[in-house]
This record gives structure tokens, C-alpha cells and sequence, in this order.
């Protein structure tokens, strides 16, 4: 199949990277986690900042003076900052509740929308986020808005969050949820929207393998 650029955008929980990775994996294409790359910034912020409050200031000193780098093999993305591999910090309840100030901010959004542009340049990726179809890659071959109930993507992040070892309420990360969809939606820079062009896929009631399967028979189109 020729080197096709796939984007898949949706709220927090929906299974983006789940699905994104086996989709990458079907069509050995590459894949790009952009939620680990503001990420990534958020981790450093907070690792810098010795104030009880981070400023968007802080942030934006701190973007410009950091390397970000991903690098995917072995069906795994590693988030390398400054040349120091920080994929496993990256999931934190710590970095997750400072991640929408971060995203929203032009000059972080500015960077890490041109690393993400310059990654997909030879195709043969699938990319997700929040704004792929609708700014990053907007020429994309298959657009997927991936979605589920609010209780289901709480759910679902419950259980991924126990797995590795995190004590979580389940009720306290719905919540979270909740807030943190309504700042990517609600923010003026590239906010959460499903494009025109895109294809919603509500994953409340569906397997994994359903909605990879589903996904892989559009890019085969
Ligand atoms: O997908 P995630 O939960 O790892 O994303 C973390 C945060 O980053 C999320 O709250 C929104 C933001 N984000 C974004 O603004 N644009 C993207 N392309 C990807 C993520």
C-alpha cells in the first residue's frame, strides 16, 4: 500500500493510541503519539519549576530550551527530552492535570505542530492527537474522529492506570476527564473538533480488533 498518512483525533480515553499502534502495525507504517510530545513539555515544566504554580511564562521559557524526540521501534514510542528517555513519566496524574495549559499555549503548540509535520513528511504514518486532521496534517488520506461515552473512556483509562500500579478513583478521573476534554475543546488554538471530512467512530460498544479493523479496511480504499 502506498506510504498513506493516517490521522485519528478524539478526547482523552477514547483509545486513540491503542487502536493507532495496531493499525501501524498492520500496514508496518509508523506511528506518532503528539499527546506524549506535549506531554513530554508538561514533564519538564514540572520537573523545573520550583514555584507552587507553573505560568504559562515558565512554560513557554521552558519549550524553547528543550529538545523533544520520539522515536518508534519495536512496535513502542520512546519520548526521549534532551536526550534523556522519559516515556515512562509521561502518564503521571501529575503531568496529566498540567497537559491542557501546556497544549494551549501558541509557541508550545507552534513547535511541536512543525516536529509532527516533519515526521509525516515521507508518509507511511498514522499520527493521533487532538488537531491532526484539522491543522497538522489536513491533507491526511483517512481522518478519524474516535470517540466513547465518557464513563466507558473513564473506564478504560481506570483499568490501564491499575495495570501499572497506579492507586486512581475511578470517579476522580472521569472528572478529570470531563475537564480536560472541555479545555482542548474550548481553547482558541487548534481546539478538539471532528472535520467534515473526518469519520466518527463511537467505540463505546466496540472491541479493539472491531475498530482496528474498521480502520485498516478505509485505509486499504
Ligand atoms: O492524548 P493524550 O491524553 O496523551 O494528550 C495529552 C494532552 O495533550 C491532551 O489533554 C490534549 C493535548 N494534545 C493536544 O492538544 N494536541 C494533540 N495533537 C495531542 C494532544
Amino acid at each position: 500500500m502506498k506510504n498513506k498518512v493516517i490521522a485519528i483525533d478524539g478526547p482523552a480515553g477514547a483509545g486513540k493510541s491503542t487502536v493507532a499502534q495496531l493499525v501501524a502495525a498492520g500496514l508496518e507504517y509508523i506511528y506518532i503519539d503528539t499527546g506524549a510530545m506535549y506531554r513530554a513539555v508538561a514533564w519538564k515544566a514540572l520537573r523545573e519549576n520550583d514555584t507552587v504554580f507553573l505560568t504559562d511564562d515558565f512554560i513557554i521559557k521552558t519549550v524553547k530550551n528543550m529538545d523533544v524526540r520520539l522515536q518508534y521501534a519495536d512496535k513502542t514510542t520512546k519520548v526521549y527530552v534532551d536526550g534523556e528517555d522519559v516515556s515512562d513519566h509521561l502518564r503521571t496524574p501529575e503531568v496529566s492535570k498540567v497537559v491542557s495549559q501546556v497544549a494551549k499555549l501558541a509557541p508550545v503548540r507552534e513547535k511541536m505542530v512543525f516536529l509532527q509535520r516533519k515526521m509525516a513528511e515521507n508518509g507511511a504514518v498514522v499520527m493521533d492527537g487532538r488537531d491532526i486532521g484539522s491543522n497538522v496534517l489536513p491533507n491526511a488520506d483517512v481522518k478519524i474522529f474516535l470517540t466513547a461515552s465518557v464513563e466507558e473512556r473513564a473506564k478504560r483509562r481506570f483499568e490501564q492506570m491499575m495495570k501499572k500500579g497506579y492507586e486512581v478513583d475511578l470517579l476522580k478521573l472521569k472528572e478529570d476527564i470531563e475537564n480536560r476534554d472541555k479545555a482542548d475543546m474550548e481553547r482558541t488554538i487548534s481546539p478538539l473538533i471532528k472535520t467534515s471530512d473526518a469519520i466518527l467512530l463511537d467505540t463505546t460498544s466496540m472491541s479493539v480488533r472491531q475498530v482496528t479493523d474498521v480502520i485498516l479496511s478505509l485505509a486499504s480504499k
